[in-house]
């Protein structure tokens, strides 16, 4: 199936809408009676990109995020099933959509996932069991006991019922502090449970199934402080014996940030820990926003730039050499096994909504499904976006 319309392609090229031609060129009717000025040549239309889990293969796989939802509409599907070998879903292996209430689950869009993965020949990285944001609140509830029996039971449950069918799972999620205060979050993980949490969730889910891997998921290992503190956490986790086999680097970035030696210092200090890394849920935000965008104020959040074809075209080549920069770090780490987009195509990413609503254009493909110039600079180093 063809998924790129020559139409979009053009669209590509400095944001402008060009009219759309037959094939024949367009016009038609009778000769001119004067020679009119040579119209100026079409751009050539991008050429396609190689399937990325191909042109990948011999260093990672390469995954992208969607839930049923996002990946069965006509601009998704033929992008995910071209260019994908890894699956995650964006929210429905969460507690907040698998954990209805104690002991009952829902796992139809779940199950559904798992059989679109393994009809398509992609490996599931189960994300997320352990994390403080989209979990009910009846897991918090009780004495600690209770809690932690309640954290052991969905974890085992959950893994059990995906044992051979995902490959790895992101156990605990974004257990990081994000100040110097703490190396851990204070999440009601720890304000009930203590750092043990991190090891009671990764022991459940190696007894339910020894043969997935197991992972601490973050964000912000891109900024050295906050390295040094998941260090800390990591270091914490392997003294006590705990299994763990990796780390996962969200990596929701910007085309201003990071600098490529501190992605390179995440992915060597993990690997130093004897550790895998992967990169679990990369972006490149089109805005370079300062913290207060961040802080529940939401105060000084760059400007929409999507219509703008000036300023979005010079944003997309910042992107397209950030994604390059990105990559050319990837592939010097032999202990990067996975890397997957936070989505698919520009047609659906939650950057649209977060830290506010704000048109983005965060990810490779874009809002038809076509290739980015991001796409091509990470596939053919001789390609100037
Ligand atoms: C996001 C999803 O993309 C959104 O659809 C949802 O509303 C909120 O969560 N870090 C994570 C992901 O680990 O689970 C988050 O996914 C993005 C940030």
């Amino acid at each position: 199936m063809s998924t790129h319309h020559p139409d979009r392609r053009r669209l590509l090229l400095g944001g402008l809408s060009l009219p759309v031609l037959t094939a024949c060129g367009g016009g038609g009717g009778s000769a001119a009676p004067s020679p009119a000025p040579a119209a100026p040549a079409p751009p050539p239309p991008l050429a396609d990109v190689p399937a990325l889990k191909t042109h990948f293969a011999a260093h990672f796989k390469f995954g992208m995020a969607a839930d049923p939802s996002g990946y069965r509409n006509a601009i998704a599907n033929p992008v995910i099933l071209r260019h994908a070998n890894s699956i995650t879903a964006e929210n429905c292996f969460k507690p907040a959509s698998l954990g209805t209430s104690p002991g009952v689950y829902n796992w139809a869009t779940a199950d559904e996932l798992v059989a679109f993965a393994a009809a398509n020949g992609m490996v599931v990285r189960g994300h997320t069991l352990c994390w403080h944001s989209q979990t009910p609140d009846w897991f918090f509830t009780g004495t600690a006991a209770e809690v932690r029996a309640k954290l052991e039971t969905y974890v085992r449950d959950v893994v059990t019922r995906f044992k051979g069918k995902v490959a790895c799972w992101d156990v605990v999620n974004e257990c990081t502090s994000d100040d110097a205060s703490s190396a851990y979050r204070n999440s009601r993980w720890l304000q009930i449970l203590g750092p043990a949490y991190i090891e009671h969730a990764l022991r459940a889910a190696r007894a339910a199934d020894p043969d997935a891997k197991l992972f601490i998921n973050d964000y912000g290992t891109e900024d050295p402080a906050k390295l040094a503190r998941l260090m800390t956490i990591v270091t914490d986790v392997q003294a006590r014996g705990a299994p763990l086999d990796g780390v996962g680097h969200q990596l929701h970035v910007n085309t201003a940030s990071p600098t490529p030696a501190n992605v390179d210092n995440a992915l060597r200090s993990v690997a130093n820990k004897g550790l895998v890394n992967h990169v679990t849920e990369l972006d490149v935000s089109l805005y370079s926003d300062p913290g207060s965008c961040f802080a529940p104020s939401r105060t000084g959040c760059a400007a929409d730039i999507t219509g703008d074809p000036t300023l979005l075209a010079a944003a997309l080549k910042a992107q397209a050499l950030q994604y390059r920069a990105l990559f050319n770090v990837f592939k010097q780490h032999a202990s990067l096994q996975s890397v997957t987009t936070w989505g698919i195509a520009d047609n659906s990413t939650w950057l649209s909504g977060f830290p506010i609503a704000r048109g983005n254009r965060p990810l490779l493909f874009d809002t038809a499904g076509a290739p980015k110039p991001a796409a091509r600079a990470i596939t053919d180093d001789g390609y100037a976006p």
